[in-house]
């Protein structure tokens, strides 16, 4: 498992429900919040690693021995949004790259945990902003596509950069084509099983 740069088609997938919580899962759960704190990440989407599941995992605090911090959240919902606000945000699909992001201050959000079991969190600040961040990466949306027109032509040429650098390792065939990603991604969606 390895996290995937801009423009990943990963990136811009809009991912499916999960149908089942099995072994598989919480194993991917566990390489999940490894790559995320050797990283230095607070979130991590499953888009991010080429997973196309609606899922991700949070830790606010880094800290991978803050056990009572982490949180997963499988097909995430946001049901409540208030205020608003604005902060700096980065991500690790696109590193080094941090701009100012307007995001609801408050929200309410409910998921199912790794026991299969249904809750909801009321948040604010920081972990607010980390959950609708990392909500976003399951319907294929980016940070960069939610700031300022200011914003945007900052981030232009470093997209630009990741872009041409993606395409280079494309053409020396370190990463496959996007059809093929694309294919992958097709294949590993979840689907219920038929008897
Ligand atoms: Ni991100």
């Amino acid at each position: 498992m390895q996290i995937v740069h801009y423009p990943h088609p990963a990136l811009r997938w809009k991912s499916k429900p999960i149908v089942a919580i099995d072994a598989a899962l919480r194993n991917v759960v566990d390489e999940m919040f490894k790559l995320m704190y050797s990283t230095k990440g607070i979130g991590l989407a499953a888009n991010q690693v080429a997973l196309p599941y609606r899922l991700f995992v949070v830790n606010v605090t880094g800290e991978s021995d803050e056990k009572d911090q982490e949180f997963v959240f499988i097909n995430p919902e946001i049901v409540r949004k208030k205020g608003s606000e604005e902060g700096e945000e980065g991500c690790l699909s696109i590193p080094d790259l941090y701009l100012p992001v307007r995001r609801a201050e408050q929200i309410v959000v409910r998921a199912f945990d790794l026991t299969g079991e249904e809750f909801e969190m009321k948040l604010d600040e920081l972990p607010a902003r980390v959950i609708q961040h990392e909500y976003d990466h399951l319907d294929g949306v980016l940070f960069t596509d939610r700031v300022s027109n200011e914003a945007k032509l900052e981030a232009a040429p470093v997209l630009a950069d990741f872009e041409a650098r993606f395409r280079k390792a494309q053409s020396a065939l370190e990463i496959p084509p996007d059809a093929e990603l694309k294919r992958r991604l097709e294949e590993l969606e979840p689907r219920q099983k038929t008897a």
